[in-house]
């Protein structure tokens, strides 16, 4: 069972929503705004302005609420220093430094200090107008990492960050997604320290050459504009989305952004890097090695062929095909191992000749 309060919300319902539905989500939504935390013990411990939601209903009650109607919430405990399960921190995203100080400049300084920003504008302008970012679009090949970003900038923004993966919450039905994006950004924009909308896989409802899709998509789109064009000033809400195939996204939607963060495909040295996350047994010499064999391989290639490496490894251990270890224990892959492993994932990846520019280097900016 959930004890935590879960400052990320993902929509496992493959299907459209009830207004019942729908009240729950708003109610969890909330919930999440007031910053409370339950503790394994099942103590509240409540923090800043969580004092000011006492009557709201329990956290209990609105998980099971939520897992009742099909959404799955999950997220971290801030009081203990011990990662809980799904929370990653920079650290595990190897290599891409150049994004990494992209996002804390544009967003989490941003986040954390408002006022600077807001006294530069004001120092500047005639008439104030918030220089701090509303959206900033992710952009990359899949499994670069970008998902795994935005979850970190939730743990460190220290704001409730609002997941919400759009192919998911599009309904045949008109009108209901609209309803639930609406519902999505009004009670971010009520959050009292602001908060974070994480726009997943925006261009999953950008292909659709469906007509009726297409209708859909264009509401779901105007609320998106309108909701980005009417953040409030004072308010610390940015909208962050996602996407692999930007060149799909409408234009009224990228001009929005402030600021994009472009995730291409690792480099040789970062690939090393990622492939030490998985593989840290591995020497710096085969690392090298390891990186030279998946050329052109995003991070979640090289996560996948490092799982099935040990899968192999271990499928042939207990056929007794590997001898144990002086200690009576499974020995550890070896390098040729990893490498048999990424020329058979090879096989099944898609083209991907790209141009030199789309690999990770400095984040592109608009
Ligand atoms: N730089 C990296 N370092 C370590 N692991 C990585 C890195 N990039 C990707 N991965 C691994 O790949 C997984 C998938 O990454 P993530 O979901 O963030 O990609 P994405 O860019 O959001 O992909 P998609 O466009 O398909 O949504 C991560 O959970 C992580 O295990
Ligand atoms: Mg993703």
């Amino acid at each position: 069972m959930l004890l935590v309060l879960m400052y990320e919300i993902e929509f496992i319902k493959p299907d459209s929503f009830s207004s019942k539905e729908l009240e729950g989500l708003v109610s969890a939504l909330k919930i999440a705004g007031q910053k409370d935390v339950k503790t394994s013990s099942g103590k509240a411990s409540t923090k800043g302005s969580g004092q000011r939601y006492k009557h709201l209903p329990s956290i209990e009650k609105t998980v099971s609420d939520l897992e009742d109607m099909g959404v799955r919430v999950y997220g971290f405990d801030e009081t203990s220093s011990v990662p809980m399960d799904g929370t990653v921190m920079w650290e595990n995203i190897a290599g891409y430094e150049h994004q990494k100080r992209e996002i804390e400049d544009t967003v989490l300084l941003a986040l954390q200090n408002p006022q600077i920003y807001d006294d530069i504008a004001r120092g500047t302008r005639c008439k104030f107008e918030t220089n701090r970012p509303r959206a900033v679009l992710f952009e990359g090949p899949p499994g670069t990492g970008k998902t795994s970003s935005a979850r970190v900038i939730a743990k460190q923004a220290g704001v409730p960050l609002l997941y919400v993966p759009l192919e998911i919450i599009m309904s045949k039905y008109y009108g209901e997604s609209e309803r639930l994006l609406g519902s999505v950004f009004s009670l971010a924009n009520n959050l009292p320290d602001g908060g974070i909308i994480f726009l997943d896989e925006v261009d999953s409802f950008a292909i659709s050459r469906d007509s009726e899709m297409h209708e859909a998509t264009r509401r779901i789109l105007s609320v998106i504009l309108r909701q980005i064009d009417g953040f409030e000033q004072d308010r610390r809400v940015v909208v962050i989305a996602a996407t692999n195939r930007k060149e799909d996204l409408d234009p009224a939607l990228i001009s929005r952004f402030d600021s994009m963060i472009c995730f291409g495909l690792p480099d040789q040295q970062s690939r090393a890097e990622i492939a030490a996350q998985y593989a840290k047994h591995l020497t710096k010499s085969e690392l090298v090695q390891f990186s030279l064999a998946t050329e052109e391989m995003a991070g979640r290639d090289i996560r996948d062929i490092c799982m099935q490496a040990e899968r192999h490894w271990a499928s042939k251990f207990i056929r007794g095909q590997i001898p144990k270890d002086e200690k009576g224990e499974p020995p550890l892959p070896p390098i040729d191992e990893y490498v048999a492993c990424a020329e058979q994932r090879r096989k099944s990846l898609p083209d991907r000749t790209r141009p030199a520019a789309s690999r990770s280097g400095p984040p592109l900016k608009l």
